[in-house]
């Protein structure tokens, strides 16, 4: 089958982007996944590794289905009979989430409620991605799945209320909870670390916030041989499987390591391209309250899943490479 891209009118003549591909040995030939939030960091990670890999699947952008919009989440979801419903839509602006609240809720609470509701629980398997914001960063040591949650800010609080329609629903699903999200091109902090490199500008990190910077890359393809490990599941298997999972690389760094990480693989030290300084959180005045130590311990899915999990150092290894390009 030769890889098909286009545009459909379904339901009430409304328009869907989509993309058929052939499958990749390994995957039953027929599976299909359904991609919301396709244009997003983790979004884009997917698609192209649902490509790369021949992978059925549909890709819907913000303006090709807005999740807040019930009619289109109907639309796409009515009739249709996807194996796993990823989930990479998500509202992921911190501080703007604290002053207007309702547009965070509207997106990673309500909305996840919506979809919920609309989901065939006998024929799909949602796949959901949450946040270390879920808790206060209180605890000193990795945070597990069993960890009581108690976010500080909106967007915490916006996607703990997402994980509780889940847990509150009989459809099966995974939330995979992750941290320091970035990709090659985004509006990230290491992509903003580089550009402030660029300009020559005196940088100043904090170095007294723990976690885990994650790469798309990486959550994308573990993700994946998550979902393959578990087609090869009996259904007793696969209904045990179900939850939360911290999704996380091992190791832990704090802003200024991992800024001072990326900036020393990247630019040339001995012309003194860029002056960095590790500074405390109590220097800058931010609207946002962040959780201090938000590490994830990622032992459960190991356990679960038997996949293999490197270090951040190896994603970001891989970020400077793509610098040399
Ligand atoms: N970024 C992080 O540091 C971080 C950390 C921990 C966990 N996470 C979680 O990881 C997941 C992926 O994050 P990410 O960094 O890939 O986020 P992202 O780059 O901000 O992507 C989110 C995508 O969702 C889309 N979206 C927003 N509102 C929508 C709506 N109403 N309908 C449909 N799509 C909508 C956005 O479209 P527009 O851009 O057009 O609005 C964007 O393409 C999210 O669940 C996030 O909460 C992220």
């Amino acid at each position: 089958m030769k890889p098909s891209i286009g545009i459909s009118t379904i339901g009430n003549g409304h328009k869907i982007f989509w993309k058929q591909i052939s499958i990749k040995i390994g995957w039953r030939s027929n599976i299909n996944i359904l991609l919301f939030g396709s244009n997003g960091q983790l979004g884009q990670s997917f698609c192209r590794l649902f490509k790369k890999n021949n992978i059925n699947f549909t890709a819907l952008s913000k303006d090709n289905c807005d999740v807040t919009k019930n009619n289109d989440i109907e639309r796409v979801l009515t009739d249709n009979n996807y194996d796993f419903i990823i989930n990479a839509s998500a509202y992921t602006n911190v501080s703007d989430a604290e002053i207007n609240p309702d547009n965070a809720y509207k997106v990673n609470d309500v909305a996840i409620k919506n979809i919920v509701s609309l989901i065939d629980k006998d024929s799909s398997v949602f796949i959901h991605f949450s946040t270390d914001y879920v808790f206060d960063g209180k605890k000193k040591s990795p945070y597990t799945e069993e960890d009581s949650t108690n976010p500080i800010n909106e967007y915490g609080k916006s996607k703990l209320n997402g994980e509780i329609h889940l847990e509150e629903s009989d459809i099966n699903y995974f939330i995979f909870r992750t941290s320091w999200v970035y990709d090659n091109k985004g509006n990230n902090f290491p992509n903003k670390i580089v550009n402030q490199a660029k300009e020559k500008k005196s940088i100043e990190v904090i170095d007294d916030q723990f976690g885990i910077p994650n790469h798309v890359d990486f959550i994308s393809s573990s993700t994946l041989a998550c979902l393959n490990k578990y087609n090869n599941y009996s259904a007793t298997e696969k209904n045990k499987s179900h939850g939360i999972y911290n999704l996380s690389c091992n190791d832990q760094t704090n802003w200024f390591s991992f800024a001072k990480y990326i900036l020393d693989g990247i630019y040339d030290k001995s012309k003194n391209q860029y002056e960095i300084k590790a500074v405390k959180s109590s220097n800058f005045k931010s609207n946002v309250k962040r959780p201090q130590h938000s590490v994830l311990s990622n032992k459960k899915i190991i356990k679960q899943f038997d996949i293999k999990i490197p270090s951040w150092q190896y994603y970001a290894d891989k970020y400077i490479e793509s610098f040399d390009e």
